[in-house]
C-alpha cells in the first residue's frame, strides 16, 4: 500500500520556462535515509483527473542533506500537457505536495562482484534532467571523502540547460587547486544544437552527450580518453547512463564494441561494468 506524506515546497528555482529545480521539505521529521540515485514520488491531487496522480523523481540532492529533497523537473508539454508537472509548475513556495519514501536500485556500486572495492573511475553520463541522479551521486561522494576518480558528462540541447554548471565547475575547480588531495573530479558538457543562435556563445563539446565516446576525425581517442589521459577499458572504468532510451542505446553503441558489459547482462562470473536508468 502506498503510504503518502506531505511536504512543504521551500524553494522554487526557475531555470526557464519548462525547467525549475524544487525543494520540498518534510512536514514531518527529517528526510528519510535512501541511497544517492534513488527516487522519490511526488504526488499531487488534479481536481480534473478527481484522484492524485503520482510520478517518480530522481533526487538530486544527496543523502546527507536531511531538511529537504532537491529535484530537478522537466514541465512535459508535448504532445498533450503531462498530468503532474503541468499542476507542479502552477505551485508556489509554501504549498503542500505529497511525497512517498524514496525508493530504487540506480545507486553507486562501491563494490565489485567478487565483494573487493570497485575502485574503477566513474563516468556519469546525464542527458537533460537525467544528470539529477549524479548531482546527488557528486555530492555524497565528496561528504564521504571518496577517492574515486569522477567524470560527469552533461549533454543539453540549450545553454540554459546546463543545470549545476555552476555547482559543477566549482566541484571540478576544488579537485584541481589540490586543496582537497583525494577529491578527483571533471564535468564537461556537450551542446546537441549547438546551431540554433541562442548557443552562438558555446566552445565546447557538440553534439549529444554520447559524442564524447566518439573518436576524433582522424585520430583513436574520444574526447572523454583525451580528458582522462588513457584509454577506457571496463578494467579502469565504470560507467553510470541516466536519460532517454536513445542517450542510453548511443553510449552502448561505443561501449558493448569495446568489452563494456551492462548490469542486465551480466558476465558470467557476476561482474559488469554499466548501469543504467532510462525514460522512454
Ligand atoms: C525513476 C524515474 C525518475 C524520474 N526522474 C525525473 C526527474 O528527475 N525529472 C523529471 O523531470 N522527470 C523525471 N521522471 C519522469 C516523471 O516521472 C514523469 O514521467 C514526468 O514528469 C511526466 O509526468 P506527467 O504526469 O506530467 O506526464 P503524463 O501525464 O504522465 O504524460 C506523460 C507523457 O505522455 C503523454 N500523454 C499523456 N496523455 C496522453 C494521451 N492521452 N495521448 C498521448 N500522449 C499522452 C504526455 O504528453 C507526456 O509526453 C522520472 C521517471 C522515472 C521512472
Ligand atoms: N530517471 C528517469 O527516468 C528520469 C530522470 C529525469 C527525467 N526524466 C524524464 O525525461 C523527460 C525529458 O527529459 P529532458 O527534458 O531532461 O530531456 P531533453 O532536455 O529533451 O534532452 C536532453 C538531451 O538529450 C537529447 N535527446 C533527446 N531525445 C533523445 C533521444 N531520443 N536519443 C538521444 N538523445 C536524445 C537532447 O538532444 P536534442 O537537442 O537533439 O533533442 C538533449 O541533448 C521528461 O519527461 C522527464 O520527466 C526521467
Amino acid at each position: 500500500m502506498v503510504v503518502d506524506n506531505t511536504g512543504t515546497i521551500s524553494y522554487i528555482r526557475v531555470l526557464k520556462e519548462d525547467l525549475t529545480i524544487f525543494r520540498i521539505n518534510p512536514n514531518e521529521g527529517s528526510v528519510p535515509d535512501f541511497k544517492a540515485g534513488q527516487f522519490v514520488t511526488i504526488g499531487l491531487h488534479i481536481p480534473k483527473e478527481g484522484k492524485i496522480i503520482r510520478r517518480a523523481y530522481s533526487i538530486a540532492s544527496p543523502p546527507e542533506q536531511k531538511k529537504y529533497f532537491e529535484l530537478i523537473i522537466r514541465w512535459v508539454r508535448k504532445p498533450l500537457p503531462g498530468r503532474l508537472t503541468t499542476e507542479l509548475f502552477n505551485i508556489t513556495e509554501g504549498d503542500e505536495v505529497l511525497w512517498v519514501k524514496p525508493t530504487g536500485i540506480f545507486t553507486i556500486n562501491h563494490k565489485m562482484h567478487d565483494g573487493t572495492d570497485d575502485n574503477r573511475r566513474m563516468v556519469l553520463i546525464g542527458g537533460g534532467t537525467g544528470l539529477a541522479p549524479f548531482i546527488a551521486y557528486s555530492l555524497h561522494l565528496k561528504a564521504t571523502r571518496s577517492k574515486r576518480e569522477i567524470v560527469v558528462l552533461h549533454g543539453a540541447s540549450y545553454v540554459d540547460e546546463l543545470s549545476y554548471r555552476e555547482l559543477l565547475s566549482e566541484l571540478e575547480i576544488e579537485s584541481l587547486d589540490g586543496q582537497s588531495n583525494d577529491w578527483n573530479f571533471r564535468y564537461r558538457a556537450s551542446i546537441s544544437r549547438p546551431q540554433e543562435w541562442f548557443n552562438r556563445t558555446w566552445s565546447g563539446q557538440k553534439g549529444r552527450v554520447e559524442s564524447f565516446l566518439r573518436p576524433k576525425a582522424g585520430t583513436d581517442r574520444s574526447p572523454l580518453e583525451e580528458l582522462v589521459g588513457e584509454k577506457i577499458t571496463p578494467e579502469n572504468t565504470s560507467f553510470y547512463v541516466c536519460g532517454w532510451q536513445g542517450t542510453v542505446d548511443g553510449a552502448l553503441d561505443y561501449l558493448i564494441p569495446k568489452g563494456f558489459v551492462t548490469e542486465r547482462q551480466k558476465r558470467k562470473d557476476g561482474s559488469y561494468d554499466v548501469k543504467f536508468e532510462s525514460y522512454g
